[in-house]
């Protein structure tokens, strides 16, 4: 699994193996600052330039693999789509085949169409860090979210995990189902019948479904609240008043789960819609500990590509 990460780079959370992961948590771990301290200051990047080509919005996964890389000693480019040839009708192979041919040695994209890496990667010889593919997968967002859960609880096997919110267009629903359900946890999807498909609950073992949120938080130790992906919604969305009576995250529902649960959601967060204020600030979020575990895990997945 080494060397195809080093040469394939990082595709999809699916393709890797256990202890792929638990190395890459292990090292972001390492790669945590300690109270008061920064990032860890490297030179396993030293002399590797990184180009980051988003074609799609990002704050969180952006600014994180650009902190990593100078972190690591690297150098590196950031792209978007508006200001690229790619808005002069360039295509996607040949905006990348464009800048392989000025040597980098990765590229971390995020694209809207799902497949958009792995699509890439088959054209060139060059590692891929999938960013977010559309509604495929986001594996460095699962790997800073199992990171983050295990700085609150010892294990992922056994733990039980609700997913809640628009699972149909969610890439961050689909890497956490990947890598929670390797290492055994037990997953609930919840959501409204259009955005809950069916057979979401065949991807692995251990995912159940529901429509229903109090059934859903039922003993959950985490939940994983997911933002309602408007711009991939081609049917009239519902309100977000309508959405939040049914399935935002309020107090009340904090305390039908267990005791020691924390509250998860991958960014950007819509207040009066996927959760409430009362609960994105309190004690049991860990929003901010998600955003902060990116820059040590994509540190961990560039060090281990390209260090
Ligand atoms: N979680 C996430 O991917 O956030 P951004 O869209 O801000 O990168």
């Amino acid at each position: 699994m080494a060397d195809l990460l080093k040469t394939r780079g990082l595709l999809d959370i699916e393709s890797l193996d256990r202890g792929t992961i638990q190395e890459l948590l292990d090292r972001a771990k390492f790669f945590q600052p300690g109270p008061g301290e920064t990032y860890k200051r490297l030179e396993s990047l030293k002399g590797k330039t990184t180009v980051n080509l988003f074609f799609e919005a990002s704050t969180r996964t952006r600014v994180s693999f650009e902190i990593a890389e100078r972190r690591l000693g690297g150098d590196s480019i950031s792209i978007a789509a508006q200001g690229s040839s790619t808005s002069k009708g360039e295509s996607l192979v040949d905006t990348l085949n464009t800048l392989a041919a000025m040597r980098p040695h990765a590229v971390v994209m995020r694209h809207a169409a799902s497949g958009a890496p792995q699509f890439v990667s088959r054209h060139l010889k060059l590692p891929i860090v999938n960013a977010g593919d559309g509604t495929h997968e986001h594996p460095t967002q699962a790997l800073l979210d199992a990171r983050t859960i295990l700085d609150h609880r010892p294990t992922l096997t056994g733990l039980r995990v609700a997913i809640i919110g628009d699972i149909a267009h969610s890439r961050v629903a689909r890497s956490n189902i990947h890598l929670l359900s390797k290492f055994g946890a037990d997953i609930v999807l919840c959501g409204p019948p259009s955005l809950l498909p069916q057979e979401l609950a065949q991807m692995a073992p251990g995912v159940r479904l529901s429509w229903n949120m109090q059934d859903a938080l039922a003993g959950a130790d985490v939940i994983m609240m997911l933002r309602v992906q408007l711009e991939r919604q081609y049917e009239s969305p519902m309100l977000a008043s309508e959405y939040f009576r049914f399935y935002g995250l309020r107090p009340e529902h904090v305390e039908l789960a267990s005791p020691h649960v924390i509250v998860m959601h991958p960014g950007p967060i819509n207040r009066g819609r996927e959760l409430s204020s009362e609960v994105a600030d309190s004690q049991r979020s860990v929003i901010l500990n998600q955003v902060e575990n990116g820059v040590a895990v994509r540190m961990a997945v560039l060090e281990r590509i390209l260090g």
